[in-house]
C-alpha cells in the first residue's frame, strides 16, 4: 500500500493560514478536510466532525448537497467561467433579478463580486462617488459602530473597528467616525435600552455636528458576528435607518453573516421594514459552496452614474471572477431551496431546536458568561467564574482555543473569537446534531477546566500535553 502524501509537512513549509500565528499553529496537528457530507466534514482517515461554525460561516443547506450539487453540474455542462466585463450570462442576470425580488422595492441593481469585504467596499466606493456625481464631493467620511467588522480591505478596516486585528494599519485608514453600539443578550431575555439609546444619541450628534461630510453609516444588522456575537435589540436597524434619512447619509446594511438563513430569515433589515441605500451580500448566498458578493442598490443611485461616456460617471470597479456562472448557478438553487423552508416553516423550527439545546447547555454554566443565541449564531464569555464574568482568562492561556481543541478530537469543529466560544451551525442540522454540538461542547469545556490544577495558563502547556486522539 502507498503512503499518503505528506500534507502536513507541505502544509506547514508552504502554507501561510489567515488569522493564524504560524508559530502557535505548528504546536499542534493540523487538520486536512477530505470530504463533506451533511453539516459534518471528514479528515483524510474519514473520521468525521460536525461543522460547528459552518465552514467560516457559510455553509446553510450542508454540505454536498443532492440539489446544490445538481445545479453545478448542469452550470459546468454550459461554462464554467465567463467575464462579466462586457458580457452577461443567463445565470447571472437570473440572480440579479432573483435578489432584486428578495429584496423588494428599492433595491433593484445588483453589482456582483466575489467576497464579502468586496461587497462592502463597492458599497463604500459607489456611495463616493454618488456624492461626487451629485454635487456634494465634501461628502467623504463613514461611519461605522464599535465592534463593527466589515472585512479585510482597507475601506472596510477603516469602516470596522477591530483594533486587535487593523489597527496597525490606521495610518492608512480613510477618514472614519465610530459611535457605540448596543449589546443586548436575547437568551437571557437582557436587552439592553439604555444602550441602544446611547449608541442613537451619539449618531444622531454626529450627523448634527458632521452630516454635510458624511457619505455612509455601515452597519452589521442584527448581530455583530466578528464582535463576538453581539446582539442589536429590535428596531435598531430601523432607528439607524431614520437617523441617516433625516441627515442625507446613505445606509449600508452588512448582512454578509446574516442573510440567507443564518438569523431564520432571508435578509434581516427587510423583517424590520428597513430598505438601505446598500445592502452587501456573500458567505450563504451560495450555500457556502463558491465565493460570490453581491452589492444592492436602487435605480435611483445607479440611474445618477448613467449619461455619456466621455462625463466619465462610470463606475471603474470590476473583479475577474466577477459574477462567475458556477458561484450564481450554487446561489439561485440555495435561494430556491431556502425559501421552501421558510415557506413550509422548517427553519423555524430549527432555529428553536438549536436555541434549545444551547440554553439548557449553557445557560446556567459556571465558566459561560453572557450566553446569547440569535437565529443558528451563538457565543458565551469564557470565564473563570461566571458570577464575575469581568474576570478573564489570561491572554497567553488561548482559552478558546484549548476548548476547540478539545472539541475536536471529539468529533466538533468551534472556532473562537479570543476567549468567546462562537457557535455558528449549518441551519440544515438536526436536533440530533444540535444536541451533540451542545454536549461535545460541554465535555471539551469540562476537559480543560476541570483537570486538576485549573485550565493551562499558557498555550504552550497546553499543547505540550495534548492528545488529538478521540478520548478512550
Ligand atoms: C459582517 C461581515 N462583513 C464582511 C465580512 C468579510 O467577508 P469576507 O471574509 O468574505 O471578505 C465578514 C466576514 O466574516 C463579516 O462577518
Amino acid at each position: 500500500m502507498t503512503s499518503p502524501p505528506p500534507w502536513d509537512a507541505w502544509d506547514r513549509q508552504h502554507a501561510w493560514h489567515p488569522y493564524t500565528q504560524s508559530a502557535e499553529a505548528a504546536l499542534y496537528p493540523a487538520l486536512h478536510i477530505a470530504r463533506g457530507e451533511g453539516p459534518w466534514l471528514f479528515d483524510t482517515a474519514d473520521r468525521r466532525y460536525l461543522d460547528g461554525h459552518s465552514s467560516l460561516w457559510t455553509n446553510v443547506h450542508g454540505h454536498r448537497d443532492p440539489d446544490l450539487d445538481a445545479a453545478l453540474r448542469t452550470q459546468l455542462d454550459q461554462v464554467a467561467h465567463a467575464t462579466w466585463l462586457g458580457l452577461s450570462h443567463p445565470t447571472a442576470s437570473t440572480l440579479a433579478a432573483t435578489l432584486a425580488r428578495l429584496a423588494g422595492p428599492g433595491l433593484a441593481r445588483v453589482f456582483f463580486s466575489d467576497n464579502g469585504s468586496c461587497a462592502v467596499e463597492v458599497a463604500l466606493k459607489l456611495s463616493r462617488q454618488f456624492w461626487q456625481l451629485s454635487g456634494q464631493p465634501e461628502k467623504r467620511e463613514v461611519v461605522g459602530f464599535a465592534g463593527g467588522y466589515h472585512g479585510d480591505t482597507l475601506a472596510t478596516m477603516a469602516v470596522g473597528d477591530s483594533a486587535d486585528f487593523h489597527g496597525r494599519f490606521a495610518d492608512w485608514f480613510l477618514p472614519a467616525h465610530h459611535v457605540p453600539a448596543p449589546h443586548c443578550l436575547e437568551m437571557t431575555g437582557t436587552v439592553r435600552e439604555a444602550e441602544s439609546a446611547t449608541s442613537l444619541r451619539a449618531l444622531r450628534e454626529l450627523f448634527t455636528a458632521r452630516a454635510a461630510h458624511i457619505a455612509a453609516v455601515v452597519l452589521e444588522s442584527s448581530v455583530q458576528g466578528a464582535a463576538g456575537m453581539r446582539q442589536q435589540p429590535p428596531d435598531f436597524i430601523a432607528a439607524v435607518a431614520a437617523l441617516c434619512r433625516e441627515h442625507g447619509v446613505h445606509l449600508i446594511l452588512d448582512e454578509v453573516f446574516v442573510a440567507f438563513g443564518r438569523l431564520g430569515h432571508m435578509l434581516v433589515g427587510q423583517q424590520e421594514g428597513v430598505t438601505p441605500d446598500f445592502l452587501c451580500l456573500a458567505k450563504g448566498l451560495t450555500g457556502g459552496y463558491l465565493p460570490l458578493a453581491a452589492t444592492l442598490t436602487s435605480d435611483r443611485i445607479h440611474d445618477a452614474f448613467c449619461g455619456a461616456f466621455e462625463e466619465n460617471r462610470t463606475f471603474f470597479h470590476g473583479h475577474t471572477f466577477t459574477a462567475n456562472p458556477l458561484a450564481a448557478a450554487v446561489a439561485c438553487a440555495t435561494v430556491e431551496k431556502l425559501e421552501r423552508l421558510l415557506a413550509d416553516g422548517t427553519l423555524r423550527a430549527r432555529v428553536a431546536a438549536f436555541g434549545n439545546a444551547f440554553a439548557k447547555s449553557f445557560a446556567e454554566h459556571p465558566q459561560a458568561a453572557n450566553p446569547r443565541q440569535r437565529g443558528f449564531t451563538a457565543a458565551f464569555d469564557l470565564v473563570p467564574d461566571a458570577h464575575s464574568p469581568q474576570v478573564s482568562f489570561p491572554p497567553s492561556a488561548r482559552i478558546g482555543l484549548q476548548v476547540c481543541l478539545e472539541a475536536r478530537r471529539r468529533g466538533l469543529i468551534l472556532r473562537q473569537l479570543g476567549s468567546t466560544l462562537a457557535f455558528v451551525p449549518p441551519p440544515c442540522c438536526t436536533e440530533n446534531e444540535f444536541r451533540f454540538l451542545c454536549e461535545t461542547t460541554l465535555a471539551a469545556m469540562n476537559a480543560v477546566f476541570a483537570r486538576p490544577g485549573g485550565p493551562h495558563t499558557r498555550f504552550a502547556d497546553f499543547a505540550a500535553r495534548f492528545d488529538p486522539s478521540p478520548p478512550a
